[in-house]
């Protein structure tokens, strides 16, 4: 497994529509496989193929993520992935306050449908479904599938607030590039 770099939008590479996998071969399971590690890394509940810069439908997922009395995180309880997903079944409607890997540190309230069926490949390559109504798990599979069509949680918010988000991504990707070129310095 490696780990993959997650771009930070505003990216060109985020707004690009993912194509369709159809048969999950060897190569397909690695992307899936670093996808999962490059999620945990990052304290992620959910990722997208396009996130990492690899335009396929692809989806990793683990909302079932806690820390325990003791401090420690449990991952991988609830990780699995969602392949060529088709939603199936919509309705009604559920407010939750987003955030997203591409976009640090930066929280929205989105609203969605509340109820939601969903086809999808797994990993091992079958064809399955899922229901989930007004949780965590219906905003995510929403919200990861917008990533496959190019769409970003900030697409949802008015322009003014989108703006606002723009700057200080703007902002954070200039320093983090300067972080970098100052390391490249030291060396
Ligand atoms: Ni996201």
């Amino acid at each position: 497994m490696a780990l993959r770099e997650i771009l930070v939008w505003p990216d060109p590479r985020l707004k690009q529509k993912a194509k369709v996998v159809g048969n999950v071969d060897a190569a397909v399971r690695r992307l899936c496989d670093d996808m999962a590690e490059s999620m945990y890394e990052a304290n992620g509940v959910g990722l997208a193929a396009p996130q990492v810069g690899v335009h396929q439908n692809v989806i990793v997922m683990d909302v079932q993520q806690r820390t325990d009395k003791e401090g420690t995180r449990h991952k991988g309880e609830g990780l699995f992935w969602l392949i060529d997903p088709v939603l199936k079944f919509a309705e009604s409607e559920f407010t939750y306050t987003e955030g997203c890997l591409s976009i640090p540190d930066e929280y929205e309230d989105v609203t969605r449908f509340g109820h939601i069926v969903c086809e999808f490949t797994g990993r091992d390559g079958k064809r399955r479904e899922l229901e989930a109504e007004n949780t965590l798990l219906s905003v995510c599979v929403q919200h990861e599938m917008d990533h496959l069509q190019g769409k970003l949680f900030v697409d949802h918010l008015s322009a003014l607030k989108r703006e606002l988000i723009k700057r200080r991504m703007k902002k954070l990707k200039a320093q983090r590039e300067a972080e970098r070129k100052g390391e490249a310095t030291a060396l």
